[in-house]
C-alpha cells in the first residue's frame, strides 16, 4: 500500500512493484489521479487527503477492513509548500501531511503490520534531512523561516519515526526503513515551491534524477530479501547509511519525539 501513489514517484513506485507482481493499494489525494493509477495497473483506488485527520483515520479503517494482510506500508506522500497554512485539525499543513499523518497512519495499522506477517514500513523522506535539527518545543517550525528548512525538519521525523519504529517493534518482524529518492523534478513536488523548481532546474539541489530511478528505492526496500539488515536504517537512493543530521542517529530524542507525537494525536501506544 502506497501513499502519494496518484503521481510522481509513488504512482511509479506502484506500476514497479504490479509488475513485479505485487497487489497494490493506491492511495492518493485527487480522486480523479488515484483513480487513473489505479485502472492503468489494475489496482485499487483509495483517496485520503492528509490536512484532514478524519480522512487518515477512515482510510486505516477501510485497509483494516479490506486487507487481512499488508506486507508493506509505504507513506510517500508528502508536500513542499511555499506559504504556511494550518489544517483543520490545527497544525502546521506541512507538518501534518509529511509527518503527522504517516505516523497516525502508521499507528492505526501497527497491530496489522505487527501480527499478519512480516511487514515492511517504508519511508520516503529527503537528503534535505540535514537541513535542520528538531526543537521538541516546536515541532511544527513556528519559529523556522525558511520554507526549505521547515521541509527538512519534516524529512528528519520521518527518519526519527523510522528509528523509533524499529526499536519498538524489534522481534515482531516489522522492519522500518526511510530513504531519499534523489532530485527528481520530473515529478509535481515542485507545484507549491518555484524557488525548489528553480534550485532543480539549475542543478543548484545536485544530480537530477528520472522519476523511475527516484522510485527505484522504495522498490527495492519493499522487495530486498533481507530486510533485517536495513532495519531503522536510511538509504540514500540505493545506499544504506545515508547521509543524516546528527539528530538522526539520537535514540533518546527519537524515542521522545515518538512521545510528544502520539500525545499530540491523543494516541495511547505501548
Ligand atoms: N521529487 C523529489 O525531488 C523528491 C526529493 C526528495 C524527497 N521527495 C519526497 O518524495 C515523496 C513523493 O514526492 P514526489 O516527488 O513524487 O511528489 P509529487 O509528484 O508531488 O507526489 C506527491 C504525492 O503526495 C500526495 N499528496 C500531496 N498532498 C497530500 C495530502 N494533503 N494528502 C494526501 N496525499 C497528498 C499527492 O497527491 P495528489 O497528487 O493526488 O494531490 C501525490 O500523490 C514526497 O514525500 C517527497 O517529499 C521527493
Amino acid at each position: 500500500m502506497i501513499t502519494g501513489a496518484s503521481t510522481g514517484l509513488g504512482a511509479e513506485a506502484a506500476r514497479q512493484l504490479v509488475r513485479l507482481g505485487a497487489t497494490v493499494a493506491v492511495v492518493g489525494r485527487s480522486p480523479e489521479k488515484t483513480a487513473a493509477v489505479a485502472r492503468e495497473i489494475g489496482a485499487e483506488p483509495l483517496v485520503a487527503d492528509f490536512t484532514r485527520l478524519a480522512d487518515v483515520r477512515a482510510l486505516a479503517g477501510t485497509l483494516l477492513d479490506r486487507y487481512p494482510r499488508i506486507d508493506v506500508l509505504a507513506n510517500n506522500a508528502g508536500v513542499v509548500l511555499t506559504r504556511r497554512s494550518r489544517t483543520e485539525d490545527g497544525h502546521d499543513t506541512m507538518f501534518q501531511v509529511n509527518y503527522l499523518a504517516p505516523f497516525l497512519l502508521t499507528n492505526l495499522l501497527l497491530d496489522r503490520l505487527t501480527t499478519a506477517g512480516p511487514a515492511r514500513v517504508i519511508s520516503t523522506s529527503s537528503k534535505a534531512n540535514r537541513s535542520a535539527g528538531i526543537d521538541l518545543d516546536d515541532l511544527e517550525g513556528a519559529r523556522t523561516r525558511s520554507e526549505l528548512l521547515r521541509y527538512g525538519m519534516t524529512k528528519l521525523q520521518n527518519i526519527l519515526f523510522t528509528r523509533e519504529l524499529a526499536r519498538r517493534t524489534r522481534g515482531t518482524g516489522l522492519t522500518a526503513t526511510a530513504f531519499h529518492p534523489g532530485v527528481v523534478p520530473g515529478t509535481e513536488i515542485n507545484r507549491d515551491s518555484p524557488l525548489i523548481a528553480a534550485l532543480c532546474r539549475y542543478r543548484l539541489l545536485g544530480r537530477v534524477a528520472t522519476v523511475a530511478e527516484g522510485a527505484a528505492p522504495l522498490v527495492h526496500l519493499a522487495t530486498m530479501p533481507d530486510p533485517e539488515t536495513a532495519n531503522g536504517g536510511y538509504y540514500h537512493c540505493l545506499k544504506p547509511n545515508g547521509p543524516v543530521h546528527p539528530h538522526a542517529t539520537d535514540a533518546q530524542l527519537a524515542a521522545r519525539l515518538w512521545d510528544r507525537t502520539a500525545d499530540l494525536l491523543g494516541l495511547r501506544v505501548a
